[in-house]
């Protein structure tokens, strides 16, 4: 694996780059102001939503909400993973991508190996010309010309040196042929005879690519039903099963635009459903889905949808997918499950029904939730109290692989109203402890200390106002929207005011981290933009939240910036002493009317009383 790419190199590119241009050559732009608007190139729409903004070097888009900076929009548009995209930006701009730790030679080596896969793919494309063995088999199982040519499919041939002939013609070739796997060293060396042999012997040859299309790996499949029926590379330097799915070479080649992937099983089932036109689908290489595939996944789309077979491995492995799954789901995001007729897969159903009817199918996939629901369903009869027990039990490890987050809110609330329980109660029955972190909306708008007593209702009325104006949205929010649109006034902050918001907990203001986060990032880089911000930040979870609210527009100029920020740090200070001042007031309250207040205490009691 390559070292990580610098975080200077990113703010270097996002400094460089001009997002208009970017954007402008892919989609045709019209001036509007200081701004650019086009339809937006990520869903269907007729009139102009999607906004390109020069001066923050960022885009938007007020229909579907995606937004982003350049490298987001190449990700997005060309459907391309991080480095990849960065590799294309710096291109653009004649810069080389800078590794750390210096691996350059590293980088060519894997260059050279990815190089040597390419061409053992196109030996074993012409062998697969040369045999009418494989090419009956493929044609057999519906394959056309146009689609073996794209997914650049090959027969290994039935012999144990041909690759090792041609390509390890010297000692640095065959360490190149073994480290990809393509070779094996014999365990008990013959005398005379050489010691390596090839690994896939009379098989059809599957190149597992990745988004470029550089040959990362192969799976092989037998002709006839010998063992294993699949043999795959084995994991190695360039090849991480863990990462890698099979298909988003060509999902890019469609340059469909594309809304959700279907996640299938098989390689087989991917070719075909390309060639039926699903060019959408990409499979796992015979390994659960991971969390990082997914991760992969939901950075080219928003919704996906696992497809699996009907019969008892099929519902084991959704299980498991739904497992893997549950830690990458969150509001905006979409996971269904659509389970096939028992004896059906992909492969077999788009071949005989086509595309649109299986497309149909897909549409009454379930959502997560809903499979989440039936499974334990299944497993715990809600109608007597036992059995709400055992669904509560079931559901707790599941639900604490959820993120914090809206979505977490309504999973839950879900799993409440299926035992007839309110979402808080149950709440307190899962024990959720867990701080509620910044990256949902509804902590958000709470914000932290907002249940004050009476005496102190004006109070914290006072505070809210202070804070400004913009409703319901509480003041943290209003805090870290506007140090995203300017940056540079978080350094005007003085000092005591940031040692105030120091003494704040996550539980007096949920998402208080964040805002110091930010304050303290910004007060020491000044001249950052915030569009470098959120490409540091891109992996982090609040990360979409804070790209959301960077994507609206600002009334404010700078100088009035600074006055508002001045205020609205002033009012969450003002809102946690409310807060501390009413837990305090209920602390004295219990002890007078016990009778242990000490004398001291029955004092700050009185002065309470009259301050309130
Ligand atoms: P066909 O039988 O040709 O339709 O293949 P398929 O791609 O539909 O495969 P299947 O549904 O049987 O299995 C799904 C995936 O699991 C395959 O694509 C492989 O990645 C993997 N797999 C299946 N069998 C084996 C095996 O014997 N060994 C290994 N390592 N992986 C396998
Ligand atoms: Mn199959």
């Amino acid at each position: 694996m390559a070292g990580r790419i610098p975080q200077t190199f990113i703010d270097e590119l996002i400094a460089r780059a001009d997002i208009v241009e970017i954007v402008g050559s892919r989609v045709p732009l019209k001036k509007a102001g200081r701004e650019y608007k086009a339809c937006c190139p990520f869903h269907d729409e007729k009139t102009a939503s999607f906004w390109v903004s020069p001066d923050k070097q960022f885009y938007h888009c007020f229909g579907c909400g995606a937004h982003g900076t350049a490298l987001g929009f190449l990700m997005q548009f060309e459907q391309l993973p991080f480095p990849e995209a960065v590799e294309e930006l710096a291109g653009r701009l004649g810069l080389e991508v800078p590794h750390e730790g210096g691996n350059a030679p590293a980088q060519r080596g894997q260059e050279e190996l990815t190089d040597l896969l390419g061409r053992v793919a196109g030996f074993y494309q012409e062998c697969l010309q040369s045999n009418p063995r494989a090419r009956a088999y493929l044609q057999g199982r519906g394959l056309e010309g146009a689609t073996l040519e794209r997914f650049r499919i090959g027969y290994a041939p039935d012999a144990w040196n041909e690759v090792l002939r041609r390509f390890g013609a010297t000692e640095a070739a065959r360490k190149a042929l073994q480290s990809t796997g393509l070779i094996i060293e014999r365990e008990t060396p013959r005398p005379g005879s050489e010691p390596f042999y090839d690994r896939f012997r009379d098989r059809i040859m599957f190149p597992i690519r990745d988004p470029r299309g550089r040959v990362l790996g192969f799976g092989g499949r037998v002709l006839d039903g010998g063992e294993p029926k699949y043999l795959n590379s084995p994991e190695t330097e360039l090849f991480h099963k863990g990462h890698e799915l099979y298909g988003l070479h060509e999902i890019r080649l469609a340059r469909t635009s594309l809304q959700r992937l279907l996640f299938v099983e098989g390689y087989m089932d991917v070719v075909r459903l390309h060639q039926a036109g699903v060019a959408y689908a990409a499979a796992t290489l015979g390994t659960a889905t991971t969390p990082e595939h997914l991760r992969r996944a939901f950075r080219l789309v928003s919704e996906v949808v696992f497809a699996f077979d009907g019969d008892r491995a099929g519902r084991a492995a959704a299980w498991r997918a739904l497992q893997n799954a549950l830690p990458e789901a969150r509001e905006g995001r979409e996971l269904r499950f659509l389970f096939l007729p028992d004896g059906e897969d992909p492969d077999s159903l788009v071949g005989r029904e086509g595309r649109a009817a299986f497309e149909a199918r897909l549409a009454t996939a379930l959502p997560l939730s809903e499979y989440l629901i039936a499974q334990l369903r299944d497993q715990a009869d809600v109608s007597h109290a036992d059995g709400r027990a055992r669904f509560v039990a079931l559901a707790r490890p599941l639900l604490a692989k959820v993120p914090q987050g809206v979505y977490l809110e309504l999973l839950r609330g879900r799993v409440a109203e299926e035992i007839g329980l309110n979402s808080e109660r149950l709440r307190e029955l899962l024990e959720d402890t867990s701080d509620p972190g910044y990256a949902a909306p509804a902590h958000d708008a709470r914000g932290g200390a907002d249940s004050p007593r009476g005496m102190n209702a004006e109070r914290a009325a006072r505070a809210r106002r202070s804070g400004g104006s913009s409703g319901r949205r509480s003041i943290l929010t209003q805090a870290i929207q506007l140090l995203l649109h300017f940056p540079a006034v978080a350094a005007t902050l003085t000092p005591a005011a940031c040692a105030t918001l120091e003494t704040i907990s996550e539980q007096e203001i949920a998402g208080i981290g964040t805002l110091r986060e930010l304050l303290a990032a910004m007060r020491a880089h000044p001249a950052r933009s915030t569009a470098q911000w959120l490409e540091e930040w891109r992996e982090r979870p609040e990360a979409r939240r804070l790209g959301e609210l960077f994507s609206e527009a600002t009334l404010l100029d700078a100088a009035q910036a600074r006055t508002e920020l001045a205020g609205l740090v002033e009012g969450l200070i003002e809102q946690v002493r409310v807060g501390r001042g009413a837990r305090r007031y209920d602390e004295l309250l219990a002890r007078v009317n016990a009778r242990t207040a000490s004398a001291a205490e029955l004092q700050e009691f009185q002065q309470l009383l009259k301050d309130g």
